[in-house]
């Protein structure tokens, strides 16, 4: 099967090529997907002879088909051979008839089966939806069709797969059908297409079943050689991320990337998407060397007649160029096992570029037994939203709608490289882009000269009753005395009046050190070393607020006491009533405190009286030059 494969980069180069269709299939490995795949190769005599033979080894050795060749165990066992070094679970299956080539995104895996979809569906034309006879219409049929319409998918065929367990009855077939038209009536496919079948023993796969004479229609290999489905990115404009730029030589500097819509000649016009000026397109080139033009799919290296100043993640774009924006809206299929938090630092890697940034609000959830809009504050493996997403800096993008390439990403865990979510861009911008950052004549610097110091937030982190607020009052005398203007932030504090309305999910702890970290930015504006005292659990948490902060204008201090000790000293109570169950998520109890792994100070507070921890916390600041002349 390998040795007749072509290389996955060179047939999807062929974008335009109406020769070839690109299909999905949705459905778990008991609806019978593997089955049917197998069965299509199968039928197409695309299995190789010494494939065949192990397979009806292996069938009669694990099959559950008897004497049968097991064609689950021919797709099951091609999984294993599946190209190395791809992070997602796509296993591509090439096949082609005399009418028509065909790629196959097959999405192995059960749990995982969301998250493999979506990337299947970002490249696919239509959608194979399987469905149990038995079981009909359920949840998870829902789910698919609503991502596969996400992704842009227009083209359905529901396979009403296991008809000869139902005894080909033509009407529990209608009433599946019927239910499914309805259930995805608002999806906006163009076309839908039911199809009885039997996996297993082929009816009406690759031929018409003499067992369902009531079936009129195509088998499914007939409609999926004939079904159209336009192909419209010859017509889209041209754009190319950039994926690196070469530097071939001192004269040589060349973009290189592959080309993600549209149809490029040398000679054209373009910019880098975010710049005013235009420049002219010098050469195209390939491997094998010059050319005069480049479509879609294609890998080159642009060489252009002006010096520009491009690098990764700049797109290359002519005609009216995509926006270049930090703030957007998307539907998000969140993927992880863990929760989505808006305000929480997360990667967002759109073409080729990967910028840092946060999914500021989930305006709604999508219900998916009837596709409605229910309020949600964070997101579950599997649940799809819409939200609004805000990124350290702005990148060229596009409505998915307009530019898969430009309108597709993936949230990506910052500490673990974890894919979280796959987006999908709805629309750029938000009310706030017009909003303007206006500089000051007095500035930072100014206010803290004449405070006589340098401003900087110091932020105490660690368990309820460490010792954080404690430390931070002695230590803002120590600088009261020495003439230092410092103030304090604390947690319990401001959580009576700014940060009012959050309690300690893990959701409003997120929000409540965006907050934190926000208030302690503008006092180190104001010129002041402030004292931010929160127990501030999350690590991730913690990193997002330092970088709200220039580098050396952020000091992380752990106040490091056991949390034996934080219950025996107990200040407030609280740990009594946690350990007995009348408060819930309290950190050290119920709730997780996940240690700093550099902070820049470490207080252990068994170790030392907190008048000399504060002490040191002073010598830190001075020897680091925050206290100015003394
Ligand atoms: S944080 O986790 O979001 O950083 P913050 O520092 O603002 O917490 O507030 C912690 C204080 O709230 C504790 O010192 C304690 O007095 C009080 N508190 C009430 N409920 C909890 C809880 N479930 N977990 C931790 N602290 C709580």
């Amino acid at each position: 099967m390998d040795g007749a494969m072509p290389r996955l980069d060179q047939f999807l180069a062929t974008q335009s090529d109406i020769g070839t269709l690109r299909l999905l299939t949705c459905g778990s490995v008991d609806d019978g997907k593997s089955t049917l795949i197998g069965r299509l190769l199968f039928d197409c005599k695309q299995i190789l002879d010494d494939h065949l033979a192990a397979l009806e080894r292996d069938s009669r050795r694990h099959g559950t088909t008897g004497e049968e060749l097991d064609l689950a165990l021919l797709v099951d066992g091609l999984e294993a051979e599946r190209e190395q070094g791809i992070t997602i679970d796509v296993a591509w299956r090439f096949f082609a008839t005399d009418r028509r080539r065909f790629i196959i995104a097959d999405t192995p895996g059960h749990e995982q089966y969301t998250r493999n979809m979506a990337t299947g569906a970002s490249t696919a034309d239509l959608a194979v939806v399987l469905v149990d006879a038995r079981a009909g219409v359920l949840a998870q049929t829902r789910r698919h069709s609503f991502i596969a319409s996400l992704m842009g998918i227009r083209h359905i065929v529901l396979a009403v797969n296991k008809i000869d367990l139902v005894d080909f009855s033509e009407q529990r077939f209608d009433e599946i059908a019927a239910a499914y038209r309805d259930a995805v009536a608002t999806l906006g496919f163009a076309g839908i297409t039911c199809i009885p079948l039997s996996a297993r023993h082929g009816d009406n796969v690759t031929a018409p079943s003499p067992r369902t004479p009531w079936y009129r229609g195509p088998s499914l290999l007939a409609h999926l050689e004939t079904v159209q489905v336009a192909a419209d990115s010859t017509g889209a404009p041209f754009r190319m991320p950039v994926q690196w730029v070469n530097r071939a030589s001192p004269e040589f500097r060349g973009y290189a990337g592959t080309v993600a819509s549209g149809h490029i000649a040398v000679g054209a016009r373009l910019r880098i998407a975010g710049a005013a000026r235009e420049t002219t397109l010098a050469r195209i080139v390939a491997m094998d060397g010059d050319r005069a033009d480049a479509a879609a799919g294609e890998a080159v290296t642009l060489v252009l007649a002006d010096e520009i100043d491009a690098s990764r993640g700049d797109v290359l774009a002519a005609g009216t160029p995509p926006a270049v924006a930090a703030n957007f809206t998307a539907r998000l299929v969140w993927l992880a096992d863990t929760e989505l938090f808006p305000g929480r630092r997360y990667l967002f890697k759109l073409g080729t570029a990967t910028v840092a940034g946060s999914i500021t609000r989930i305006h709604h959830r999508i219900d998916i037994n009837g596709f409605g809009e229910v309020p949600a504050d964070t997101l579950a493996a599997n649940d799809i939203a819409l939200v609004s997403i805000t990124l350290g800096s702005p990148v060229a993008l596009e409505r998915y709608a307009d530019s898969h390439a430009l309108g597709g990403f993936i949230v990506i865990d910052r500490q673990s490289n974890a894919t979280l979510a796959a987006g999908m861009v709805d629309t750029v911008g938000n009310g706030a882009t017009n909003i303007t950052w206006h500089d000051t004549a007095v500035d930072k610097a100014a206010r803290a000269r004449l405070k006589g110091q340098r401003p900087v937030a110091v932020w105490f982190t660690g368990l309820s009753g460490a010792g954080k607020s404690t430390i931070a009052n002695l230590v803002e005398q120590r600088l009261h005395a020495l003439g230092r203007h410092g103030m304090i932030l604390d947690g319990d504090n401001v959580r009576h009046g700014l940060n009012r309305d959050l309690g300690f999910s893990e959701a409003d702890r997120v929000e409540n050190i965006r907050r934190a970290a926000e208030a302690a930015r503008l006092m180190v504006d104001a010129g002041l070393i402030v004292l931010v005292s929160f127990i501030s659990p999350y690590r991730s948490d913690r990193e997002a607020a330092r970088e709200r902060f220039a580098p050396g204008e952020f000091l992380e201090v752990f106040v490091d006491t056991p949390v034996d000790e934080c219950r025996r000293r107990d200040p407030k109570g609280l740990y009594k009533r946690a350990d007995a169950g009348l408060i819930r998520n309290f950190t050290g109890v119920d709730a997780p405190y996940e240690t700093p792994d550099h902070p820049e100070l470490r207080l252990p507070t068994t170790a030392a009286p907190a008048t000399e921890l504060a002490e040191r916390v002073v010598e830190e600041l001075r020897r680091l030059g925050y206290l100015g002349e003394e």
